[in-house]
């Protein structure tokens, strides 16, 4: 390719955007691709450097620009153009039929015709186009309001940026409906790549999909292959009106937007059944979860007539399939520890094959569920896979016991570090809290975050490193980690390992409430905590305080007071704090409330307004601390007439410096001398 002008670049650049679109078209929506992947990478690179070399032609809705958002904060959220129901759902045929004969009955007519359609096990999202261009994507929320994920929705290959008016006009304002699914060899990697970072593995394609789907960060979103089928046109401005689902279906498509092949328009209820019988022989070789067919009336005017309930149309139906079971036999029951303590009951089971995946352990949830389906070691089971890859022990074959099954027993110590277990509502919970390995990094990421020691830089991805090789094998290890034990890691060069080390070093001056809120106590919040300082005033006294003594507390119930004592009745949590301690974390008291809670002044030199002893009082009433001398932990030195050497001390270690008007402005707007009415006499003399 020789040098082109910006002229013959522009006319390419549009050129190569029709081409790609096209072959988007092929590929996605009829699934006949013309030309190869490497063809088509070809014409993508093509693109990226024409608009590397004249970036005055990119336009947002050009293939290159899926993905390039930065990260956002927060979802916003977005008002659906309406509301976007769900639907009711039958189990059987005889149900099926019901609905049929109610349908009919309610319009008037002999046969009404359906257009049936597969049951995406995904999320279902709205998309607005505006002169055939993509503007927004929402997630369903609530039906009314959704997540604004517009620029996570665009780096779905799927996903045209641009609507094809090749065969159809395009409306000016079109919003359509479609379900994000993930493929289920997809998701099987997705999960491995979990397992082997030490994370949890996701359920089902269906929150894998969603979580991928919500990531602030539309690259990491952009990563993930994510795919999506449009069922339904929600709303249309400027276009030509469709009549029926069948059309609607249609027009998707010929707009560009990807629909499920294998729709099917159905005569009447025989055929709807029929239908739902083929494709539940078909789910499981289709690469992605269905779980159940919908079946919608096809006419749009029998649709109105029939209208909607306030969550879901009448003209509508799920057919549901039942979920795969198999039989097998439970070798052994294990407990596991999740990443919040709780102990959950898990069957080993005899491997076996339900539909194409090899089961060979189901969730026990907890000892009620055994107690009620009375689940014991070696007993003959059915196990269940709805959609979940996690399956479920469903019921016990009891005619096949032998009367050599063993019942089974919660353990009253956890099997990971040995604490205790206590009992809350349905399920046990490891007391271990920080120092449970099996709550090790979730404790940590607490400990660190903002609300809690607001370690910066000791966040998700760190942790697990810290955690991964070692570093970290106890709460109290962060106090331990040196610049060199960083600076090994892949993650940090001088500069971070430097931060983080400060970041550590400045969090032991934390303030009590927030190292109690730190602690990760269950059901101890920054509310709480902060309640608790104030009347405890020391870690020691809380640590030592009974059930009546906290329930005497007026927010403080049962619940919470229960967890606080069993946690601090746990040697290992009173040993990792005396560790803390030791290691310089300094858990002091401070009045937590006011305008200057966790700041330390420093006077010098005389005010003109107040004296050194009213400053002091007013910056402890807005729960500030006055120190006598600087140092790195001080964060304002104020100057009055004449500092003395204070004032240059501040000058050498960079600490803020104001002057009184400054810290005037500090204790609040206006902020006068506290008014005294002086007896008379006083008065006089002053004068
Ligand atoms: S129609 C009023 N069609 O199922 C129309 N929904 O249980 C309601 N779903 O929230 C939606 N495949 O997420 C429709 N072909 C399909 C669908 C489908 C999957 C989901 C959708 C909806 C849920 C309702």
């Amino acid at each position: 390719m020789g040098e082109l002008t910006r002229e013959e670049a522009r006319k390419r650049i549009e050129w190569l955007r029709r081409e790609i679109r096209r072959h988007n078209y092929l590929y996605y929506v009829l699934n006949k691709p013309e030309i190869s992947d490497a063809e088509y990478d070809a014409l993508m690179e093509e693109l990226r450097q024409l608009e590397e070399k004249f970036p005055e032609f990119i336009t947002p809705d050009s293939p290159t620009q899926r993905v390039g958002a930065p990260p956002s904060k927060e979802f916003k959220n977005v008002r659906h153009v309406k509301p976007m129901l769900s639907l009711d759902a039958v189990k059987n045929d005889e149900e099926m039929r019901a609905f049929d004969k109610r349908v009919k009955k309610e319009l008037g007519v002999e046969s009404v015709e359906y257009v049936a359609e597969p049951k995406l096990d995904g999320l279902s999202v709205e998309l607005i186009y505006e002169d055939g261009k993509y503007v927004r994507g929402a997630t369903r929320g609530d039906g009314i309001e959704g997540e604004d994920v517009t620029e996570n929705i665009k780096t779905i290959r799927a996903v045209p940026l641009v609507l094809r008016k090749e065969e159809m006009d395009v409306p000016k304002m079109l919003a359509v409906r479609g379900e994000v699914i993930m493929h289920i060899k997809d998701f099987e990697e997705y999960n491995k790549e979990l397992i082997e970072r030490g994370e949890e593995p996701m359920a089902n394609p269906r929150n894998a999909a969603a979580g991928s789907l919500r990531r602030l960060d539309p690259r990491e979103t952009a990563e993930r292959p994510l795919d999506i089928f449009f069922y339904e046109i929600m709303h249309q401005e400027g276009g030509m009106e469709v009549e029926t689902q069948w059309d609607a279906l249609h027009a998707l498509k010929k707009w560009g937007l990807k629909v499920n092949p294998l729709v099917k328009l159905c005569k009447n209820v025989e055929e709807v059944i029929a239908y739902h019988r083929e494709m539940q022989e078909r789910r499981d070789k289709l690469g992605y979860e269905i779980d159940g067919v919908v079946i919608k009336v096809n006419r749009f005017d029998h649709q109105e007539k029939l209208g909607t309930k306030t969550r879901s149309p009448r003209w509508a139906i799920a057919y549901k399939f039942p979920p795969r079971k198999e039989i097998t036999q439970v070798m052994d029951i294990v407990v596991g520890v999740g990443r919040t303590g709780t102990l959950t009951p898990v069957a080993l089971l005899k491997p076996v094959d339900v539909k194409g995946v090899t089961v060979s352990r189901a969730t026990l949830h907890n000892e009620d569920y055994i107690k009620e389906k009375d689940v014991r070691i070696g007993d003959w089971v059915k196990v269940a896979r709805a959609g979940d890859v996690i399956p479920e022990v469903m019921e016990v074959i009891k005619e096949k016991r032998t009367g050599k099954e063993k019942k089974f027993v919660m353990p009253s110590r956890c099997p990971v570090c040995g604490s205790h277990v206590v009992k809350e509502g349905a399920y046990y919970r490891c007391t271990g809290g920080l120092s449970c390995p099996a709550q090790l990094k979730r404790s940590i990421e607490h400990f660190a975050s903002k609300n809690a020691m607001d370690i910066e830089g000791l966040g998700g991805k760190t942790v697990e490193m810290l955690v991964d090789k070692g570093l970290i094998k106890r709460i109290s290890d962060i106090y331990r980690l040196t610049k060199r034990d960083l600076m090994n890691l892949p993650r940090f060069a001088e500069k971070s390992a430097e931060n983080l080390i400060e970041a550590i070093e400045k969090s032991k001056e934390k303030n009590l409430a927030r190292f109690i809120y730190a602690l990760g106590i269950p059901n101890v919040g920054e509310h709480t905590a902060r309640i608790l300082a104030d009347r405890f005033k020391s870690i020691d006294a809380l640590m030592n305080a009974g059930m009546e003594e906290l329930m005497a507390i007026k927010e403080i119930g049962p619940e919470t007071a229960k967890s606080i004592v069993d946690f601090f009745a746990e040697e290992r949590n009173r040993k990792e704090i005396e560790e803390l301690r030791k290691l310089g974390v300094r858990m002091e008291y401070e009045k937590k409330h006011g305008k200057l809670a966790g700041l330390t002044f420093v006077f010098t030199g005389s005010l003109k307004d107040f004296t050194r002893e009213e400053a002091k009082e007013m910056v402890e009433e807005e729960g500030g601390k006055v120190a006598s001398t600087v140092s790195r932990n001080v964060d304002y030195v104020v100057v009055g007439e004449k500092p003395g050497s204070k004032y240059e001390k501040a000058k050498e270690l960079g600490i803020k410096i104001i002057n009184e008007e400054e810290f005037k402005k500090l204790l609040g707007k206006g902020r006068k001398k506290k008014e005294v009415i002086l007896p008379l006499d006083e008065f006089v003399d002053e004068k």
